[in-house]
């Protein structure tokens, strides 16, 4: 028989490509997800549970129900920028009600689970490319949460067994080839989605925030890795649980810095149309670099990314995002 996979947070955008890719491999699927920020339209397959992850009646009758193999977590808020004004909104949803998803776990005796953690965890970089060893101290509410899930984690490790990988994201990006899932936030924060919406004439323009970093040309670099890539991540991650690996911490990057400006120029080469920018004040919470060091992931369990150059994966986005307008 399949085996059978908790995936919360299977509307959502990372949840999405990871659902599809299960599914590619033969497991069975349970998603489930309120729908806070995830969408009907992504959802793939037909077993959908809408619930909330913090709701302790209907977690207990989820695992009396069904015998998971592992829970994969997507279903977590994750502004920076509105965490620091909404901290509260993201410690109830993105560590009490994990909290509550934890002791059912425990409780029914499912001991293998995949995190969706951060670069966030390590806020002002002191090193570049990041390793996993860095220092951790969030700079914003969002990256507090997100460490405090991997500590209870490690807890629950050395407490019950529990068997886990946090999989720190660096920035997630571009869409699965076949156009039937992709990016789609409501409102969309991330920079890829708004500087396509420029491209295409959806919005007058793209704000820059912050053109005073400390980097080549004023903004702020970033690594972007395609969400397809990191749902690769996530199954290996998950198969090497399976066959009793231990517990591990990751980062899923792709090694290399675009700034804000790059990532428009490299847009406006693969829309062909040219994107207004107004430059504006910094935002606040983000740090000036996140680049991940990700050699420890390709070393440990063999995951070798297929999208090596950001054009291709901006190709990507511009492909689906063609699709929804
Ligand atoms: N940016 C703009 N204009 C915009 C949107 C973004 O200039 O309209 C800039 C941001 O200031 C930042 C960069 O583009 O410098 C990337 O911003 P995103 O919002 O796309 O992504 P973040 O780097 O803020 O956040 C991502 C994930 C978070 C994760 C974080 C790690 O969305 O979940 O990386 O810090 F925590």
């Amino acid at each position: 028989m399949d085996k059978k996979i908790l995936v919360v947070g299977g509307a959502g955008y990372i949840g999405s490509h990871m659902v599809r890719r299960l599914m590619k491999s033969n497991y069975q699927v349970i998603i489930l997800d309120n729908l806070s920020t995830g969408n009907k339209k992504l959802i793939q397959g037909n077993q959908w549970v809408q619930g909330s992850l913090g709701e302790t009646g209907l977690m207990d009758q989820l695992f009396r129900e069904h015998t998971f193999e592992a829970v994969m977590h997507f279903a977590a808020f994750s502004q920076v920028g509105e965490s620091m004004s909404k901290p509260l909104k993201y410690y109830r949803n993105n560590l009490s009600e994990t909290m509550v998803l934890l002791d059912a776990m425990i409780h029914h005796d499912v001991k293998r689970f995949i995190f969706s953690s951060t670069a966030a965890v390590y806020g002002e970089p002191v090193e570049v490319p990041i390793p996993e060893e860095h220092p951790l101290t969030p700079t914003n509410p969002y990256g507090n949460t997100k460490l405090a899930v991997e500590r209870m984690l490690a807890d629950c490790d050395s407490a019950y067994g529990l068997k886990y990988a946090a999989l720190r994201y660096f920035n997630a990006a571009g869409a699965d080839p076949a156009g039937e899932i992709g990016e789609m936030h409501d409102p969309e924060t991330h920079l890829i989605p708004i500087v396509l919406k420029a491209a295409s004439g959806e919005i007058d323009h793209i704000r820059i925030y912050g053109t005073d970093y400390p980097t080549q040309d004023g903004t702020c670099i970033r690594d972007y890795v395609h969400v397809n890539d990191l749902a690769e991540a996530h199954l290996l991650a998950l198969n090497a649980l399976i066959e009793g690996g231990k517990s591990d911490v990751y980062n899923l990057g792709s090694s290399n810095g675009f700034s804000v400006k790059e990532v428009i120029q490299i847009a406006e080469k693969v829309t062909g149309n040219k994107i207004p920018v107004v430059e504006a004040s910094r935002r606040a919470g983000d740090p000036a670099v996140l680049i991940a060091g990700s050699e420890k992931i390709k070393r440990n369990l063999g995951w070798k990314p297929q999208y090596k150059d950001l054009e291709s994966i901006v190709q990507t986005a511009w492909q689906w995002h063609s699709k929804q307008t």
